[in-house]
């Protein structure tokens, strides 16, 4: 796919909130244990909001960073897209309490709703407005408050979530070599049944049935989710790949979403990839939904593996089901 101008990704920054929970301190009010917990899923511990910190205070944070790290005023931003499935409330968008809390008195923006893929439909939406000409300046937010659709009773899904926030900045590159390269994204809603949130939208408005039947956490079939995550990611890895004549020797980086070590593992493994190449941070945050991907840039950013010039995949399946991967040559 070529791009007439290619958008590329010119800062990060990120946020998680100070305050850390362990898979000890989970086993104090519900029936699990840490080796459990690090052998099925390679976490260790989990950032999690105090009550009344909500998503747009995590993504204004890392927004923030963002700014700080390329040195431009929010005023500069033209458009804001979250990706969330935890907005504030169903309405605002996040977007706009965000450009509210920033400052950011030029932007417009949306929010986008695809789960754990949702960081990677975002950025490649936001590169579609880079592309057009339509704007030079774009931030992509990935924020998760999970924590507030938890519940802490399930032992099944309460030890895999976090809270965090991350954010890029999109501008035009000057070389069609460098930026985004091309992106595969798929849906396949007959998935949507394995794991949802059923209450609170039109078909279960909130009542005292639907909080007394837990309709206002996330419900999940952990193995049915696992198995499609498994085949799908690497399937749209490969796909991605192939038809930019590539394979998983020639990327220099592989980013996935953080969902479970064991998907991680299976999809780099399918890649051919070498060790080296695999970004994995869940032991720090475990899976903040629309932040694993940019806070596992920030990672790579840190420990030197991502610098300008990598050829990098981005790779992420969700609820919906939503799938993603999104090829980029890092310009920074
Ligand atoms: O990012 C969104 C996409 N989500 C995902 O990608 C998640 C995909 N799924 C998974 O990561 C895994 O399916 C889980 C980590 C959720 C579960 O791991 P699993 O290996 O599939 O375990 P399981 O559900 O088959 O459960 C095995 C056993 C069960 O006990 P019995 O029936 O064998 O006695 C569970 O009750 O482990 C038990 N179990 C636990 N034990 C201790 C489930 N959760 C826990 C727990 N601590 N937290």
């Amino acid at each position: 796919m070529k791009a007439t101008r290619r958008a590329k990704i010119t800062a990060l920054g990120r946020y998680v909130p100070p305050k850390v929970v362990t898979n000890n301190d989970l086993s104090m009010f519900v029936d699990t244990n840490h080796e459990w917990i690090v052998e099925r899923t390679g976490i260790q511990q989990r950032h999690m909001v105090e009550r009344g910190t909500a998503t747009s205070d995590l993504a204004a944070r890392a927004v923030d960073d963002l700014l700080k790290q390329r040195g431009i005023e929010a005023d500069e931003i033209e458009l804001i897209i979250v990706a969330t499935v935890t907005p504030d409330m169903f309405f605002p968008a996040t977007a706009c309490l965000v450009q509210n809390k920033i400052r950011a008195n030029q932007a417009w923006g949306f929010d986008i709703s695809a789960a754990c893929s949702g960081f990677l439909y975002a950025l490649t939406t936001g590169a579609q407005f880079i592309e057009s000409g339509a704007h030079n300046k774009v931030v992509v937010v990935g924020a998760d408050v999970m924590s507030s659709i938890i519940n802490y009773e399930d032992r099944a899904t309460c030890v895999l979530f976090g809270d965090g926030a991350g954010a890029v900045l999109l501008e035009p590159s000057d070389s069609d070599e460098v930026g985004i390269l091309d992106y595969k994204h798929e849906i396949d809603g007959a998935g949507g049944q394995h794991l949802y949130m059923p209450g609170g939208g039109s078909l279960n408005p909130a009542s005292r049935e639907s909080v007394e039947k837990k309709m206002h956490y996330v419900h999940q079939e952990g193995q049915s989710v696992f198995k499609y995550a498994v085949r799908k990611m690497g399937e749209v890895s490969r796909g991605t790949l192939a038809r930019n004549g590539l394979e998983g020797k020639d990327i220099d980086l592989f980013i996935a979403h953080q969902a479970n070590l064991r998907i991680i593992n299976a999809t780099a493994e399918k890649l051919g990839l070498d060790d080296s190449k695999v970004v994995r941070n869940i032991h720090k945050y475990g899976n903040t939904t629309a932040a694993t991907i940019p806070l596992a840039i920030g990672d790579a950013i840190e420990d030197g593996r991502l610098k300008k010039g990598s050829t990098v995949l981005f790779a992420a399946v969700g609820a919906g089901f939503t799938v993603g991967s999104v090829l980029v040559r890092w310009a920074y």
